[in-house]
């Protein structure tokens, strides 16, 4: 490893991220009664052209009324590609109280997007007088941000974290598909007569969480399209999990108990993962860097394995 050390990303839950449009204000109230960690309230591909300067005043009206309680709260707003995200920016910071957290910018295609943003945004701040520092979020959804994703991570002190959008990523790239993540049809492997289905999001899931871990940002998995299934959310969310990302999307709240079941390591996993560092405490102490636990070797690595998921089960804990 490099002498830098890698730095953490903020220590703040992200489960999963519970998206409404900012055009359907009867949503709002029951996103804040939520278990969502985060609230994303949308004014980009969920609101009608037409219907963006009456979303941009539903949000920044309940930003203020509604308790959103410990919850992170973001806007994502629209693509620099638009007419409409100055004014979201400017309306957000000038007219919202000091309740927001975040701003979500999607379509991200090099470092260059976040910087205005931040210029705009740091301008404002100023003028106005805002105390509270305005986090950034970003979604790689096209072939330029998966292509600049590193530069992207490390592009303003205020990025805390960055989503994979897999339905505008797979247009962009020219993926011959309409599934919103998960399995694809066509995306199998044949071994004899019997199909072997791949995951055609796991080159650019694993380069989002490389590129976040260098920078101290936290990885998520975007949107599960079909939220009348279930077990094909849980299976996508398990796999992103396991390549170490940290939460993913609902667009449904039917999936908010599914993020947080998965993104949540089991009793089992952290009693395992405690028994792993007492081993290697003990191991330690008798001037050993390695040993057995259950008829597996566990070394210094695995201390640092087991810490992941340790860390992770106590910022879960605190209330
Ligand atoms: N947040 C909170 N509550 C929601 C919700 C959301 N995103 N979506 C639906 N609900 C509520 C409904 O109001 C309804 O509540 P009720 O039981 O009190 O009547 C309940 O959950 C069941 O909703 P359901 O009838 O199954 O869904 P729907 O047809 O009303 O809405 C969608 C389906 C997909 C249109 C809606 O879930 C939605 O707008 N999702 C977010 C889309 C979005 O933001 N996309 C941008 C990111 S990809
Ligand atoms: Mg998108």
């Amino acid at each position: 490893m490099s002498f830098r050390l890698q730095p953490a990303p903020v220590a703040r839950p992200n489960r999963c991220q519970l998206f409404g449009p900012g055009s359907n204000t009867k949503l709002f109230a029951k996103m804040a009664a939520s278990a969502a960690d985060v609230i994303n309230l949308d004014l980009e591909d969920s609101v009608a052209p037409d219907d963006k300067p009456q979303a941009r005043a539903n949000i920044i009206q309940a930003i203020g009324d509604i308790d959103w309680g410990n919850k992170t709260l973001s806007v994502r707003i629209n693509g620099l590609d638009t007419p409409y995200w100055y004014r979201d920016v400017v309306d957000l910071l000038e007219k919202s109280g000091d309740r927001l957290d975040q701003i979500m910018i999607p379509k991200v295609g090099c470092a260059s997007d976040v910087y205005a943003v931040d210029a705009l945004v740091t301008a404002i701040e100023t003028a106005m007088g805002r105390t509270r520092k305005i986090s950034f979020e970003v979604i790689i959804e096209s072939a330029a941000g998966l292509a600049h994703v590193e530069e992207i991570a490390a592009s303003s002190p205020r990025l805390q974290a960055m989503s994979l959008g897999a339905a505008d990523f797979a247009a962009s790239m020219g993926m011959q598909t309409t599934g919103i993540g998960g399995t694809q049809e066509n995306y199998y492997m044949l071994h004899g007569d019997s199909r072997h289905y791949s995951d055609p999001w796991h080159w650019a899931q694993t380069a989002i969480v490389a590129a976040c871990r260098t920078h101290g940002v936290l990885p998520v998995d975007g949107p599960f399209g079909d939220f009348s299934d279930d077990d094909g959310y849980r299976a996508q969310a398990r796999r992103s999990a396991t390549l170490g990302m940290v939460g993913k999307w609902a667009i449904h709240p039917k999936q908010i108990a599914l993020a947080n079941e998965v993104f949540t390591p089991s009793d089992a996993a952290v009693t395992e993962a405690r028994e792993i560092l007492a081993a290697m405490a003990e191991a330690t102490k008798n001037g050993s860097g390695a040993t057995v636990y259950k008829g597996r070797l566990v070394d210094i690595a695995s201390i640092k394995q087991a810490e992941v998921i340790v860390k992770q089960a106590e910022l879960f804990a605190t209330p």
